[in-house]
């Protein structure tokens, strides 16, 4: 496998705290190295240190194929200068030798981790553009989903499409949040509401790269006469299969979809089948959601827009991750969640985009950043843990991916910015240079 090293790097920034989920003060401890490099090999992190750390015996452990034996423990000396003489040299004496080494010049450039989206439905078909424009007439979200529009109308669709339309759908979104630095990526389904299709999805969010949830108990189809009924169908029919292939369930506990003890009906059998617990929860209204998942023992409750300070207190003595989709609450024209609040109470918190076409049609992350920042209150090192290390949490993957250290899988984000602090700074920027997903350039601006 090639061997990769990112060299000259302005800095390299991971979060620092050991533990996942990070909260409290540990959610703002991020690690910066400054004059840095990145060392990769066989998909994973060999190596993050100083320039003037990466060795000469290093240089010549590469160039005779040592390089998983390295680490970021065995370096030895070497100025900064010697280094740069003999990199170019060194090499292009590597490649003669046929070592496999690929060298990316980082001058100027800050690297963070591969981003992770913890919840998406990126796995649709069709658009709501005329929704969105009926919505800037002053149609409300509730108002078109209750007259059989709205996630309705994606449903239509999504079921019209079959297997291979749904996974072809589910790459491009994927390639588009790709190039906003997303290396890991969730994706429910929802969108299709009987058997075949909530299958399809999770198949299609699978063979797209995705960590599918099964998001059976989204909304309730017109061919049933009731939640209850629905329920009974989704829990004999569909959960057996979709718990092969999905690793979590998901509900939306709101008004106008299921209510708390429907959606306890539905996790608890989602739980009995192997399936991790999360929950849409205070879209609209406080209705249950968060001591539901305390009792539950869920990973997640998500949204939190309309949670107030009861809420905000229980979640925070809890281990359930609150996970904040600013671009949601945006794109709907609703208050914030309450961040600044959550986070200064202990709340472990993470960010996602929600993406999808109804109420976030925004798979960037960069932009939920700065929205966490701008609008409730986060430092910018908060909103780096919140879509790194504590959404790889939410995804069971807080020991491999989320942070830019030796032992970690190689997905790694190349800022366009010798501060990387510019992935909130700069607001629907283009602040993505490269992107490596296991140790590899999956993503290029202008490639
Ligand atoms: O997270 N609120 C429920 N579900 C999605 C939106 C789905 C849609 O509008 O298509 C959400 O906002
Ligand atoms: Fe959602």
């Amino acid at each position: 496998m090639t061997r990769l090293l990112i060299r000259d790097l302005a800095q390299v920034v991971t979060p620092a705290a050991g533990a996942a989920p990070l909260r409290g003060a540990d959610l703002r401890a991020v690690r910066v190295t400054e004059d840095a490099f990145v060392l990769c090999d066989g998909g994973r992190i060999e190596a993050v240190g100083r320039m003037s750390e990466l060795s000469a015996g290093q240089m010549s452990e590469l160039s005779s194929g040592r390089m998983s034996e390295l680490s970021s423990g065995r370096t030895r000396e070497l100025s900064a200068g010697r280094m740069r003489e003999l990199s170019a040299e060194r090499m292009s004496e590597l490649s003669a030798l046929g070592a496999d080494v690929e060298e990316i010049d980082g001058r100027g450039l800050a690297a963070v981790p591969g981003l992770v989206d913890c919840h998406t439905h990126a796995c649709f078909a069709g658009n709501r553009v005329n929704e969105f424009s009926l919505r800037a007439g002053g149609a409300g979200y509730e108002e078109l989903h209750a007259a059989g529009g709205g996630i309705l109308s994606t449903v239509r669709a999504t079921r019209a499409a079959g297997l291979g339309a749904l996974t072809d759908a589910t790459s491009r979104h994927r390639g588009w949040m790709r190039a906003h630095g997303t290396t890991t990526f969730e994706a429910k389904s929802g969108y299709g509401l009987d058997h075949d299709t909530e299958l399809a999805q999770l198949a299609a969010v699978r063979a797209a790269g995705g960590v599918p949830t099964w998001l059976g108990a989204h909304t309730v189809p017109p061919e049933f006469p009731d939640a209850d009924t629905y329920l009974d169908f989704l829990l004999a029919d569909v959960l057996p299969e979709a718990a092969q292939i999905a690793e979590a369930a998901d509900v939306f506990l709101e008004r106008g979809a299921f209510d708390a003890g429907q959606a306890r009906r539905y996790l608890t059998a989602c739980r009995d089948a192997g399936l991790v617990l999360r929950l849409h929860g205070d879209q609209f209204t406080e209705s249950g959601a968060i001591p539901l998942a305390i009792e539950l023992g869920a990973r997640s409750v998500d949204h939190l827009e309309a949670t107030g300070p009861d809420g905000v207190r229980a979640l925070a003595g809890s281990d359930v991750v609150g996970v904040l989709l600013p671009t949601s609450a945006l794109f709907l024209g609703r208050p914030l969640p309450p961040g600044r609040a959550l986070v200064d109470a202990g709340a472990a918190v993470a960010l996602a985009t929600d993406f999808n076409p109804g109420s976030a049609f925004s798979e960037s992350l960069p932009l939920a950043c700065s929205l966490a920042c701008t609008q409730m209150k986060l430092a910018p090192e908060e909103a780096l843990s919140a879509c790194t290390v504590n959404a790889a949490h939410v995804l069971g993957r807080a020991g491999r991916i989320g942070r830019v250290e030796p032992g970690y899988e190689a997905d790694i984000v190349l800022l366009d910015a010798p501060d990387w602090r510019h992935l909130a700074y700069h607001l629907a920027g283009d602040v993505v240079h490269t992107v490596i997903e296991g140790g590899s350039v999956t993503w290029a601006r202008g490639a």
